[in-house]
């Protein structure tokens, strides 16, 4: 029988620390009323020295083991999406799996920006179909303000630190679970958002460092117009190649980029605002985190029943972008 991959746990983590758009306010030539109506923000968490992205997600993952008494051991498969891995390697994936005791989980870190959640769960899927996986660990985490320049007001109001983790399994319903998902990526996208160095290209140097290329760069204007269409038109074509239509939709959860983006896509897929997650104006873009943050929410609040459909939509660096159908419930 086919198997359907479906989300059966959640969890997530927020640093304590929060910087408001007064904090900033006080660091670079900015102000809360331009943050706010530009970008929707008003304030990030930001985590603390020495905490890393294993870290954060540890934390999310205990959270969510104790609360749906899930025995770590029992854990086959971690896929960690991040841009902000503690270290090139050894992988976050092996620091979670010794951080938690998932001693019979391999695992890999998976690099998408912020569309790592969305292609961590079209590959957690893929194994979950295939049979291979029974218990994946997806965690979606980044600590962006290790790599953000808090003297760029262009970039520095954008980013915050956080950590979600689902478990994906089977389950042999076909009613719910991953419903159906789009994954794109397009390379000509790599000079409007990226980190210059520290990579293969441009090793660690004095100069690289002097010339702040080890902090995100982003040309926030173009990836604006890529993300408005390729967040909005990715949420339109999976609806309708299910030949579903925004009334079909109970949740629609947006990485939180930016609010008018977030606002372009549900007004293209003629959603009720009440369907639409929003978080950004108290994490702002936690790149890999935004999704499983949201989706903690209606959780957690009580919203999401069983059965209702979910919409995930990304955009970010590479470009990357895509969306998943979801059923929720197993
Ligand atoms: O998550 C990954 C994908 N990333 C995104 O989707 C982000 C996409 N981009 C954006 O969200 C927006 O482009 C930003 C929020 C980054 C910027 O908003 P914008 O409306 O595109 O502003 P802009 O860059 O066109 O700048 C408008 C003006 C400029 O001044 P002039 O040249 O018009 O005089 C900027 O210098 O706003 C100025 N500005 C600021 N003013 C106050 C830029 N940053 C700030 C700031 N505070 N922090």
């Amino acid at each position: 029988m086919a198997l359907n991959a479906t989300i059966t746990a959640i969890g997530t983590y927020i640093p304590e620390k929060v910087l408001t758009n007064q904090d900033l306010e006080k660091m670079v030539d900015t102000n809360n009323e331009w943050i706010r109506t530009r970008t929707g923000i008003q304030e990030r968490r930001i985590a603390s020295n020495g905490q890393a992205t294993s870290h954060m997600s540890v934390d999310a993952i205990k959270e969510m083991l104790d609360e749906y008494d899930v025995d770590p051991e029992t854990i086959d498969t971690i896929i960690v999406s991040t841009v902000t891995p503690d270290m090139f390697f050894p992988s976050t994936a092996c620091l979670i799996q010794e951080g938690i005791g998932a001693t019979n989980a391999w695992g890999f870190d998976l690099s998408a920006a912020c569309s790592g959640f969305v292609f961590g769960l079209e590959t957690a899927t893929q194994f979950i179909q295939s049979g291979r996986s029974k218990r994946i660990l997806l965690v979606g985490a980044d600590t962006m303000s290790s790599i953000t320049n808090y003297e760029d007001r262009n970039t520095c109001i954008l980013f915050g630190d956080g950590a979600g983790v689902v478990l994906v399994e089977p389950t042999e319903n076909s009613e719910y679970g991953i419903l159906d998902s789009l994954v794109y990526c397009d390379g000509s996208g790599a000079d409007y958002l990226n980190m210059p160095a520290g990579g293969s290209l441009n090793p660690a140097t004095h100069e690289t460092v002097e010339q702040g290329m080890h902090y995100l760069y982003q040309d926030g204007r173009t990836v604006f117009k890529f993300a408005v269409n390729g967040m909005a038109n990715v949420s339109v074509e999976i609806l309708e190649r299910n030949n579903l239509t925004g009334d079909d939709v109970d949740f629609f959860i947006p990485h939180q980029a930016n609010k008018r983006i977030i606002d372009a896509a549900a007004k293209k897929m003629n959603l009720a605002p009440e369907k639409v997650v929003i978080n950004i104006d108290k994490y702002a873009n936690t790149t890999a985190a935004t999704i499983p943050l949201g989706l903690h929410e209606i959780v957690k609040s009580g919203q999401l029943n069983q059965g209702d459909l979910i919409v995930f939509a990304t955009f970010g660096a590479g470009f990357t972008w895509g969306a998943t159908l979801l059923r929720w419930g197993q």
